[in-house]
């Protein structure tokens, strides 16, 4: 019956178009078929013929490639492809009435399509595929190919580090529609599709088995349909083998080998002294590496530079070590003047006029603003006003002066804030250098003992064995 209604719509159609277009039956197929098609088309309808049956939607999944296994955080970033295949029972066309269109491709919001989800999504957006077009056959099979970047929560566990498998689930499912109302078949028996595979430099594809999974809930009579495949990884154990397990291995054996020399042997207890200072000086290596980081990532509004670091690292080490900053010379003579300069800097601080301290202004500012204004009128209004009630330069300034004047003030008084504001600026960038310099002064300070350490070591090592040659 409906079928019959469908075809007879079709013909109605054909005939307006001969209509409209008159001579001519090889029109624009598609259009016409299309417009037909989606006329009547509800996105919402679920395309079965009978709604007593469910709609069977075969899925698989095409694996690209592991993206990123996160022990920390237990996700896995894959990049897979899904494919959905149903047949929708409104998307039927006889081709040979519409000019041999067999397919048509059509934006998948114009379509009902199956609400499948991974369950276990980790992704910000929940669902991370691209909507791709659906293609539909003409005898109604739609089929739908949605790539997307897969973030999965997976169970990680590295007992075994780094000789570990992992298994991670992906488990995809309608949403919404219970078994009764859509059933996922999974088309292939061998599980996921590894054909296009991108092989992992960490990890080591084992395979991805599918599974169907019908579950009846105590709660209701109706099943729930999932499908699950199981992404199964190794780790490529070589990589930990030379940078964790070799060194490891080789360090302990040399331990253990000062055992296996005879207790006579002098060399028994050198090469034990000199296994002790090798490890000494790892240890301490990276204990003045944090301090080199540490230094190296200061800022000025949380550190402030003592006075010694600035003395020793700033300053005598520098000049010790021959080193150098752009900009800033650095030799006896500017240490000394320096230090000199800093002893200034605090008898001028102390010997600034009270007036000018308080208000945090220097002298010479004030004396520019009475040449700007009358040098007299700030003078004398700041003298009584100031010491009694009045808060602000603006507040004392006020009485006895004209508006011009009041304005003055006032940009003085910008100008004051804007060049404390650019002055504090540089101040903290000045500081975060100051820092970032004394890292560096640190470590070449550490390369040069470090390297002196080592070879004194070897050389006394070397030279105390009775011989070093066998002959
Ligand atoms: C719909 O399907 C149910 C169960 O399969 C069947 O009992 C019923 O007769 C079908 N109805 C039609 C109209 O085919
Ligand atoms: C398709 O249409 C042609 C011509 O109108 C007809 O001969 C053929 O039987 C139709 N095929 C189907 C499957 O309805
Ligand atoms: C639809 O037609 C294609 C070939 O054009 C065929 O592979 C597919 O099985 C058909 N589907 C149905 C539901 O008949
Ligand atoms: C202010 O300027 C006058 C000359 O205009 C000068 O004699 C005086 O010393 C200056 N005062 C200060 C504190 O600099
Ligand atoms: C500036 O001061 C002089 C005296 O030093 C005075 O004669 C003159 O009126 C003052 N000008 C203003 C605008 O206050
Ligand atoms: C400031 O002091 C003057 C007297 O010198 C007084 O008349 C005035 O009320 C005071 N203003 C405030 C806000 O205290």
């Amino acid at each position: 019956m409906v079928r019959r209604k469908h075809f007879l719509r079709q013909l109605l159609a054909a005939a307006l178009l001969l209509i409209v277009v008159p001579g001519s039956l090889q029109g624009p197929h598609e259009k016409r078929l299309l417009t037909i098609l989606l006329e009547s088309y509800n996105v919402l309808e679920r395309p079965v013929a009978n709604e007593s049956e469910p709609l069977e939607v075969k899925f698989g999944l095409t694996l690209q490639q592991i993206i990123d296994v996160d022990e920390k955080n237990q996700i896995l970033t894959t990049n897979a492809w899904l494919n959905l295949e149903w047949t929708d029972y409104n998307l039927r066309w006889n081709e040979t009435e519409y000019g041999g269109v067999k397919d048509l491709r059509i934006t998948p919001n114009k379509l009902w399509k199956p609400d499948v989800l991974m369950y276990n999504s980790a992704d910000e957006g929940f669902d991370g595929t691209f909507q791709t077009n659906v293609v539909v056959k003409h005898n109604g099979s739609c089929l739908y190919i949605p790539p997307g970047i897969f973030k999965s929560t997976c169970k990680i566990d590295i007992t075994w580090f780094p000789f570990d498998d992992q298994h991670c689930d992906m488990k995809f499912g309608s949403w919404t529609h219970d078994g009764n109302q859509l059933d996922l078949i999974l088309n292939s028996d061998t599980g996921g599709d590894l054909s296009d595979f991108i092989t992992n430099g960490e990890w080591y594809l084992i395979g991805m088995p599918g599974k169907k999974n019908t579950i009846v809930y105590a709660c209701c009579p109706e099943p729930y349909v999932d499908v699950t495949f199981t992404i199964q990884i190794r780790r490529r154990t070589l990589y930990y083998f030379f940078n964790l397990i070799v060194p490891c291995v080789l360090i302990s054996s040399m331990a253990l080998l000062g055992f296996t020399l005879p207790p006579d042997s002098g060399e028994k207890l050198t090469l034990g002294t000199y296994f002790n200072c090798i490890m000494f000086m790892v240890a301490s290596s990276v204990v003045l590496t944090v301090v080199v980081l540490n230094y190296h990532h200061r800022t000025a509004d949380i550190h402030e530079m003592p006075q010694w670091i600035k003395t020793v690292f700033l300053q005598w080490l520098p000049w010790m070590l021959g080193m150098s900053r752009p900009g800033k010379k650095i030799t006896r003579k500017t240490i000394m003047m320096n230090s000199r300069m800093k002893e200034l800097e605090l008898k001028e601080r102390s010997s600034k006029s009270l007036l000018a301290n308080v208000l945090d202004i220097d002298d010479d500012i004030r004396n520019v603003s009475g040449v700007a204004g009358n040098s007299s009128t700030m003078t004398t209004s700041l003298g009584p006003g100031f010491g009694r009630n009045a808060t602000t330069i603006e507040d004392a300034a006020i009485p006895g002066t004209s508006t011009g004047q009041r304005d003055l003030q006032l940009i003085l008084k910008e100008l004051q804030f804007i060049t404390n504001r650019m002055k504090k600026a540089d101040e903290e960038a000045e500081v975060i250098s100051d820092w970032k310099f004394a890292a560096m002064v640190v470590d070449r300070f550490c390369l040069i003992i470090f390297t002196l350490f080592t070879i004194i070591a070897t050389v006394a090592v070397l030279l105390s064995a009775p011989h070093i040659i066998v002959q």
